[in-house]
């Protein structure tokens, strides 16, 4: 399942990112990357424990914070402290998976990879290519999202980022650890939610088919999560 967060900075907030990311320091992004992948991947990073890559974290982990479709799609258990890179023209990632489990630098915590996420930085009319393109089981789907919209898909899938042709593509990147393992599961509960959203639109809150639907959709979190 992709899901698209439109919106999930601000104006305000992608504007701190930009200036903030355009006076760090950047590093080869092989240093993220499995033994596999990093023959697959020319991208510039911001280092993990990077002053400036902290700061603006906390920006993005406030806007998850914030953020109904985030909860919904990913019930998250843990979020990976998120990282920054950039795109210049001629680079990309090739075909790969992420790593199923992230150590946390610093700190003694693992996350396991559930779901993988990328905000977008830069508005689409200041570069060309830098697709991210996701194998799915209905086929490859390909997202190019305006600057400040986020994107979750499995992190079991198969997935790249096309060679930009022309400009930079600047991103946010990181993994959650959801309550929910299992991808298809967590799509029902998503599908649940937005089904009840939309009943309790249409009959209210009191109406019984309310009600019950959203003893359905704890109860099955109750019985599906693992924390
Ligand atoms: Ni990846």
């Amino acid at each position: 399942m992709l899901v698209q967060i439109p919106d999930l900075l601000t104006p305000n907030e992608v504007a701190l990112c930009r200036a903030t990311l355009k006076a760090a320091d950047w590093v080869d992004g092989k240093v993220t990357a499995g033994a596999q992948s990093s023959e697959a991947k020319t991208n510039l990073q911001v280092p993990e424990n990077s002053p400036q890559g902290r700061q603006l974290g906390d920006v993005v982990l406030r806007a998850l914070g914030r953020n109904p479709i985030f909860t919904a799609a990913a019930l998250p258990l843990r979020v990976f402290p998120p990282l920054f890179n950039r795109y210049d023209t001629g680079m990309g990632f090739e075909s790969h998976v992420d790593n199923a489990i992230r150590f946390v630098t610093g700190a003694n915590v693992r996350v396991r990879t559930d779901i993988s996420v990328t905000v977008f930085l830069t508005d689409l009319k200041d570069y060309d290519g830098g697709e991210l393109i996701v194998e799915d089981t209905y086929g490859e789907q390909s997202v190019r999202f305006p600057a400040g919209h986020a994107v979750l898909y499995p992190a079991t899938s198969l997935h790249r980022v096309a060679p930009i042709t022309r400009g930079s593509r600047w991103a946010s990147f990181f993994w959650v650890q959801s309550m929910i393992k299992d991808d298809g599961k967590r799509r029902e509960l998503y599908d649940l939610d937005r089904a009840i959203t939309e009943t309790r639109i249409a009959l209210g809150d009191k109406h019984h088919a309310s009600v019950a639907l959203t003893a359905v959709y704890h109860n099955l979190i109750r019985r599906w999560s693992e924390l």
